[in-house]
């Protein structure tokens, strides 16, 4: 999947499918099932670092990742995310740091802001580094929000959102994600955009979809958005598994003579 690729989809009418990914195995998997991108996304910091949000995570720790899934994908287009501030505080950082996701293997960028970032987003993309927008529930703005709450629901916030979606596709943004958001903003961003969007709880309309890898498997459970649905169990499979496992050692069933050397 290339990025015009990525983009034809929108014209052909036919939806993205993306999910996140943080190592080889499970982006082999991913790309097994037939999805088009892998976002690595710095939501790492909360389902693989276990912290409380992603604020911590480091540039060294998303490239490092970005090299596994990178490494392992062969069809999928891969997307580093921008950790916080490794391009909010100007140009050079944020160009250098770009490219550095570039040079681990990643295919493009996402950075999260609207309006804002738009003069980042066209030095970025006029040194051809492909970058995806990222509006609405910007995690990296958590704070700043006072949690982890739906954006646009006023009339004056849903323009603000509108707009910066024009200004990053103006900018040159290849894609963009809408995460938390009503389902009509999402679909009125979507109609007035030519690049797609990707939803993530901002409803049907998007051109696509992406969701935390965990989240969708049923791995990760401390905090579920209303915009997740598992579609495997798997942290419960995970559980009966290692109860298995202890209890057959404890009663002297594993390893049997089937597991055994002779
Ligand atoms: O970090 C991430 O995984 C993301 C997606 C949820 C869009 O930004």
């Amino acid at each position: 999947m290339t990025i015009p690729e990525f983009q034809q989809h929108k014209r052909d009418n036919k939806k993205l499918i993306v999910v996140t990914a943080y190592d080889a195995l499970f982006a082999r998997i991913v790309e097994q099932a037939g999805i088009q991108a892998i976002l690595v996304g710095d939501s790492l910091g909360v389902v693989v670092q276990g912290k409380a949000n992603t604020l911590s995570v480091t540039m060294d720790e998303m490239l490092y990742h970005t090299k596994l899934v990178a490494g392992a994908a062969q069809h999928a287009l891969v997307i580093g995310d921008m950790p916080f501030m490794s391009y909010q505080a100007g140009h050079e950082d944020a160009l250098r740091n770009a490219g550095r996701f570039l040079q681990a293997g990643a295919h493009a960028v996402k950075l999260e802001g609207g309006a804002v970032m738009a003069d980042r987003v066209a030095a970025m993309t006029s040194v051809g580094i492909p970058v995806m927008g990222h509006l609405g529930m910007t995690p990296q703005s958590v704070h700043r929000y006072g949690g982890y709450k739906v954006q646009g629901k006023k009339s004056d916030r849903a323009q603000a959102l509108l707009s910066d979606a024009k200004a990053l596709e103006a900018a040159g943004a290849f894609a963009v994600v809408l995460e938390a958001m009503p389902v009509k903003l999402a679909k009125a961003i979507t109609e007035q955009l030519t690049i797609p969007t990707i939803g993530i709880g901002a409803g049907p309309h998007c051109d696509g979809q992406v969701l935390v890898l965990y989240d969708l498997l049923g791995l990760f459970d401390e905090f579920v958005p209303k915009f997740v649905k598992p579609y495997a169990h798997l942290k419960a499979d995970a559980l009966q598994a290692l109860r298995r496992y202890k209890e057959e050692v404890e009663q002297g069933k594993f390893p049997s003579d089937a597991e055994s050397y002779h």
